[in-house]
């Protein structure tokens, strides 16, 4: 089923090449004002510049030919050459009969299925989840499920940082302290108290760095160490995952560890291949290309000067792991701005090197950076990295102080929903590229472009669905004489674009624009719930069923957008 704004625009692009004999895109645009109705193309303008016409005369002779009374109202010439466009109340009603029994409310399935690796989240062992990893992880998680909608495979890998010289002072300090690895804060809490020890106590570095040796040497004991290590701290990332109602599992957790075995035979390969180049004593590649601010070439370092192999190396294994073994077509990684040169050099010489096929698409979907209310990025106290753990507090209280002020019933539990909703959504909903300021009376706050306020609207629709009863379940046909309040419009039209949007979002990877479509849409059921009663004894019963139709639709589609962000939309507020 094409949308109204494509068939609007086929329509336009026949009507002018056979009135004006011209070839120009149309460019049909969602309006900008109520007023200009509900699409408008500039098309006149253009044309009348480029042939040296009136622009009205223009649009008069595109109008005599074209005919879209199918879908829209009779166009209107408008302003300096516009075209405006109103979807009729009969297209409306047809519209949400359609989607009525439509599981998919409209959204298309993709052509070409893919496989697509998706590598999101990516915390460290015995370091809890800070606000960084918020952002990867909900993205990330938000586009699993976009893309698997539409109908790829998604393979996610939680490329979890369990590698490398801090498992020494971790192991040791461990030891020294007869330790239990009870759980992940105590040991982001041992490893803190290790780094101290390490920085100071010169002895103990010394033990720290022979214990990494023993490490990569395959030492029974020390691995033993290191696993328990490792196993806290995915029960840890786990318990994070549930709170965040994210689809992350230890199944999808392969640890930079699981390359270990391949990076020696990817060094040799790429030696091999004549790509290797020693420089300071360490093994180097030098894509074409990058230039460091000297202007001298930039390498990336497969083997360091002291033997080991560091996380660009790691990354060139995972990627010939998800190419060969898993079968990609397409890579996508959602990691943080800073690390965007790594990806670009990791992808080009994975390309130089044959792993990555010019066919399989590899992606570094960036994302800028979470401040404070100073617009310095976001620290604790003591300036470490906040914990999620703590901003998810801070959020969660702010829900249930809101809450306390209105609702009865079980207020930690829905406070639990609004709290994580509100700073799920106030991560999503910020452009991805920029940085954004967490405010947590704002994002908790329930009117602006926030979670809870999508949340509400959501809520009003359930409880006023669960009033009507039967009269909802049976969702009669719609007829069309009955739409005609502007919120009913408005309502019905921005139902019309969720496919639009979803496609969108998927096209550019970026949830902000779902997010963005989400509060239209909940911004034009509070104004309809305002405007329209539904259920009052007034209203007649083919205005109740028509808008019980639209409450029905609307709910649908609110939930299936919160569902996609997985963010929880509870039935009372
Ligand atoms: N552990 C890394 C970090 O905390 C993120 C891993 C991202 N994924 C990757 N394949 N490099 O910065």
């Amino acid at each position: 089923m094409q949308s109204a704004d494509h068939v609007i625009a086929d329509r336009l692009a026949e009507a002018s090449a056979t009135s004006v004999q011209s070839t120009m895109d149309p460019e049909v645009r969602t309006a900008t004002k109520p007023e200009f109705g509900h699409f408008q193309s500039n098309l006149p303008l253009r044309l009348g510049r480029a042939l040296g016409v009136a622009p009205a005369r223009a649009a008069a002779d595109i109008l005599a030919v074209l005919d879209v009374s199918d879908i829209c109202l009779p166009p209107e010439i408008a302003g300096p050459g516009f075209l405006n466009f109103r979807l009729s109340p009969q297209y409306l009603a047809d519209y949400l009969t359609r989607i009525a029994d439509d599981p998919r409310l409209g959204v298309p399935q993709a052509l070409t299925p893919e496989r697509i690796v998706l590598d999101y989240s990516g915390p460290n062992v015995a370091k809890v989840m800070h606000v960084a990893h918020l952002r990867s992880t909900v993205i990330g998680d938000a586009l699993s499920r976009l893309l698997e909608f539409a109908g790829h495979q998604v393979i996610r890998q939680n490329h979890i940082g369990d590698w490398g010289t801090p498992f020494g002072m971790l192991i040791e300090q461990l030891r020294d302290e007869h330790a239990t690895t009870t759980d992940l804060a105590a040991l982001s809490a041992l490893y803190r108290r290790a780094r101290a020890r390490f920085d100071t106590e010169p002895e103990f570095a010394d033990r720290a760095r022979s214990r990494v040796v023993a490490l990569q040497r395959g030492d029974e004991r020390t691995r033993a160490d290191w696993r328990r290590l490792v196993e806290t701290s995915l029960d840890g990332f786990d318990d994070m995952y549930r709170h965040l109602g994210v689809a992350l599992t230890k199944a999808d957790a392969v640890g930079e560890s699981a390359y270990n075995d391949d990076l020696p035979v990817l060094a040799a390969e790429l030696d091999r291949l004549g790509l290797l180049t020693e420089s300071a004593g360490a093994g180097c590649v030098f894509p074409p290309g990058f230039r460091g601010r000297d202007g001298r070439p930039l390498p990336v370092i497969i083997r360091k000067s002291d033997g080991g192999f560091g996380y660009s190396a790691t990354d060139l294994a995972a990627i010939r792991h998800r190419v060969d073994t898993l079968h990609a077509d397409r890579l996508i990684y959602v990691v943080g701005a800073p690390q965007a040169l790594h990806f670009d050099q990791v992808f080009a010489v994975a390309r130089q090197a044959g792993w990555l096929p010019a066919e399989v698409r590899a992606e570094h979907v960036t994302f800028g950076t979470v401040l404070d209310e100073t617009g310095k990025p976001i620290k604790s106290r003591t300036g470490e990295a906040v914990p999620l753990q703590s901003l998810l507090q801070t959020a969660e209280s702010a829900a249930a102080d809101l809450l306390a002020q209105r609702s009865t019933g079980d207020v930690a539990e829905l406070a639990a929903m609004i709290g994580v909703g509100a700073v799920k959504y106030a991560d999503l909903s910020a452009g991805r590229a920029r940085d954004y300021v967490f405010a947590v009376d704002r994002l908790v706050a329930l009117d602006g472009n926030t979670g809870p306020y999508l949340q509400y609207a959501h809520a009003r629709l359930c409880s006023l669905l669960r009033r009507a009863g039967e009269a909802a379940a049976e969702s009669p046909a719609t007829s069309a004489a009955a739409l005609d309040d502007p919120a009913e419009v408005r309502l019905a039209f921005v139902l019309t674009r969720f496919p639009a949007a979803v496609t969108a979002t998927l096209e550019t990877l970026e949830p902000h624009r779902l997010c963005g479509y989400l509060y239209e849409l909940a911004t034009a059921i509070s104004t309809f719930y305002e405007r329209c009663p539904v259920l009052a004894d007034t209203v007649p019963d083919t205005v109740r069923n028509q808008r019980l139709a639209l409450c029905t639709s609307a709910e649908r589609t609110l939930k299936r957008g919160l569902d996609f962000l997985a963010i929880p939309a509870p039935g009372t507020m």
